[in-house]
């Protein structure tokens, strides 16, 4: 199955998943377990702005670094800059945080609130190089849209 497809099928299934669930934490764990599981990746999973900074959430694969400060490695450029950041070697990102040593690559989508500002991010790393390209970013940027309407789309529905 090419990759556009499994992503058709994959956003779709996130969208199920998650709909009608008045649980931030436990969405945000089972997007993260569906999209590990279904596609392989080394680590899947979520940074909650809180504090004025990025805070673990949850995720699927290693054990990762509890906080990441604004414009600090991937997540905290993804943040900072609200913006899609594709990483095809980790070692060539000025300031990379390693949690893992064994993560090659990486991709950080950011998720928005009901007013616009950054909420998160979705961090997703993998053990290959070059992993992630634009139809990755396209995708995912579709994943996160459905996460931030369904799961953070409320005030009153967060972690
Ligand atoms: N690699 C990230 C840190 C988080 S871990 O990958 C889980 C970064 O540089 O932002």
């Amino acid at each position: 199955m090419d990759k556009t497809t499994t992503y058709q099928m994959l956003s779709k299934q996130v969208q199920s998943l998650i709909e009608g669930v008045d649980n931030t934490t436990g969405q945000l764990a089972n997007a993260a377990a569906l999209m590990h599981e279904t596609m392989g990746w080394w680590w899947t999973g979520f940074y909650l702005v809180r504090d004025g900074k990025l805070r673990l959430g949850p995720f699927q694969g290693p054990v990762a670094c509890y906080d990441i400060q604004p414009g600090r490695g991937v997540c905290g450029t993804a943040w900072q800059e609200d913006r899609v950041v594709v990483v095809p070697d980790v070692e060539q990102f000025p300031g990379h945080i390693a949690c893992s040593s064994l993560s090659r690559s990486e991709i950080v989508v950011p998720l928005h609130d009901g007013d616009g500002k950054v909420a998160g991010v979705l961090d997703i790393d993998s053990k290959e190089l070059a992993t992630f390209d634009e139809v990755d970013a396209h995708w995912l940027q579709v994943i996160a849209r459905i996460i931030e309407q369904h799961a953070l789309g409320t005030n009153d529905n967060q972690p």
